[in-house]
Parts: C-alpha cells; sequence; structure tokens
C-alpha cells in the first residue's frame, strides 16, 4: 500500500489528484495539506482524511511515502525541504520555482537518498509533444521559434513552466539561449532568439504552440490539454513509479514514461 500526502490538496489539480489516489488499487490517501487562510484547515478531504493547515506538514510526512505538491513557488521550496529531511520521496508538480530552490532541494534529495519526479507537465501528451519539439529543432536548423501558451486566468505564474521547459530543450538543441518574453515598442528586427508569449483568459486548462518559421513555410506544433485529469492521471503514474526508488535522483516525468 502506497501511502500519499497531498499539499494543495483543495486546488484545481491536487483536489483531482486526492480523488484519483482514493479511488487507485495499493495506494492510500493519508494526509491533505491545504493553506493556513483558505478556510478548508479541519475539514474532511476525503473519507477518513482531514485537512491540515502547513504546521500538520511534519506530522503526516511521518506516515507517508510519497508527498505530492501542487502548492505555488513561493510555498513548494519550503514543503520540498521539510520532506527531504524526513526521507519521503516526493512527486512535484508545482511550477515557477526559482533554479535556486531546485539546486538547494536537488542537493537534499542526493544527500538523503531520495527519489524525486519534478515535472512542469505530468500528461503523456506534453512529454511526447517535448520529444517532437527536439526532433523538429533538430530538423529545422536556422528556422525562428515562438512559443505561445494560454492558460485560465487564475493562474499565479508565467510563462508557464511548459514553454519554459519547451524553451530549454529547443535552446539545447539550437545553442539559441536568448528567450524574449513578450515584445512591445520599438523591439527592432528579430534576433537570434527564442520569443515566449503568455496568454491568461477564461478556463482554458492549458495549451502550448511553438512556431519553427523559415522564409518560405513554418510549422506549428500544439498540445492542447483538454482536461486537468491529463496532469493528474500522469501524476498516479509518477507516484507508483517513485515510489520504488531511492537512488538519490531528480527524474524527469519523460523518464517516468520511458520516453
Ligand atoms: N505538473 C502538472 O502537470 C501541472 C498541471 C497543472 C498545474 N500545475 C501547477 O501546479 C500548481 C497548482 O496548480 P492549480 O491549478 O491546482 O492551482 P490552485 O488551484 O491555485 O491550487 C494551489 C493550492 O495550493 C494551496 N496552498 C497555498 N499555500 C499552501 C500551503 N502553505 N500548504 C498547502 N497548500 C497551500 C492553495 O490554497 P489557497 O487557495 O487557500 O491559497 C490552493 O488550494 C501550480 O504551480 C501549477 O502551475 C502543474
Amino acid at each position: 500500500m502506497i501511502r500519499v500526502s497531498v499539499a494543495g490538496a483543495t486546488g484545481k489539480l491536487g483536489s483531482m489528484v486526492c480523488s484519483l489516489v482514493q479511488a487507485q488499487d495499493g495506494m492510500r490517501l493519508v494526509g491533505a495539506i491545504v493553506s493556513s487562510g483558505g478556510g478548508h484547515v479541519g475539514k474532511e478531504i476525503a473519507p477518513g482524511v482531514i485537512a491540515v493547515g502547513p504546521e500538520g506538514l511534519k506530522s503526516v510526512l511521518g506516515e507517508t511515502d510519497v508527498f505530492v505538491d501542487v502548492t505555488n513557488a513561493a510555498v513548494a521550496p519550503g514543503n520540498l525541504a521539510i520532506a527531504a529531511q524526513m526521507g519521503v520521496n516526493c512527486v512535484v508538480g508545482t511550477t515557477g520555482i526559482s533554479d535556486e530552490a531546485l539546486k538547494d532541494f536537488s542537493e537534499m534529495v542526493r544527500h538523503h537518498n531520495l527519489s524525486v519526479v519534478i515535472s512542469p507537465n505530468f500528461s503523456v501528451g506534453v512529454n511526447v509533444f517535448g520529444k517532437a519539439c527536439e526532433v523538429l529543432a533538430k530538423s529545422l536548423d536556422g528556422y525562428e521559434v515562438e512559443i505561445i501558451e494560454v492558460h485560465h486566468d487564475k493562474k499565479k505564474d508565467a510563462p508557464s513552466g511548459t514553454a519554459m521547459k519547451a524553451a530549454d530543450i529547443i535552446s539545447k538543441v539550437t545553442n539559441v539561449d536568448k528567450y524574449v518574453y513578450g515584445r512591445q515598442g520599438a523591439v527592432g528586427a528579430r534576433g537570434k532568439e527564442i520569443g515566449i508569449h503568455a496568454i491568461r483568459a477564461g478556463d482554458v486548462v492549458g495549451e502550448h504552440t511553438v512556431i519553427f518559421a523559415g522564409n518560405r513555410e513554418r510549422i506549428e506544433l500544439t498540445h492542447r490539454a483538454h482536461s486537468r485529469e491529463a496532469f493528474a492521471e500522469g501524476c498516479i503514474t509518477a507516484i507508483r513509479w517513485v515510489h520504488v526508488r531511492k537512488d538519490g535522483r531528480v527524474h524527469t516525468m519523460a523518464e517516468v514514461l520511458g520516453i
């Protein structure tokens, strides 16, 4: 039985992950951590699981095999440091965490010999999309790359973690390492750069388009998530995968999916 606890349990993604964990054979939700100010502390999140505030994290982790963090970039590093110190494997979906915080966490994972999956996007489709970006970038030498992402109006960070991941994949292949975020005013001719643009509107679950443009043609590669379940199901796959490991490493979703 894999005992799972979820921080961000009442959020859009976290609540779905909690429901799916409860529905799995061989998996049990043992903890739900919520913000102190959201009005959910003390409420029953799932049968027999009472939500605790951030101060309850340590006691929940004491009986957890895999900790899932789907909160926000300000909160996650603190949660992950506690999980690492307590020797608990983690699955991290929270996006926008700083490079410095991720580096510190990776060091803790190595030091405590844990296994962790960190992914800005748990969906199978987006991870294949990342691979496709790599193939197209390799094949389309000198083509100009623009990335456009669309998300719902409540999303806290921009650009999305998935857009940044796509940029990093393409940058590695093309050696173009200048990122330009949106454009305004007298920007002049386009340079050797990757353009990244964030749109926030309505209830869009998540869309990413990468444009590879040459002088006479272009390819546009688009992924559209229809439902958050695509992310939540991937999170369950990551929980099962990481549960059996202790290798001191941070893994990607592409490794989990064997892509
Ligand atoms: N990896 C993926 O596939 C994937 C997919 C979608 C989203 N995401 C990322 O996952 C994160 C959550 O997304 P979302 O759409 O679910 O956002 P959301 O609906 O805002 O959920 C975040 C939750 O975290 C809670 N929270 C805040 N501080 C907390 C704390 N100290 N302890 C525990 N919970 C706390 C919030 O509670 P309050 O509302 O009370 O503050 C909220 O319920 C974001 O970083 C998002 O970009 C990842």
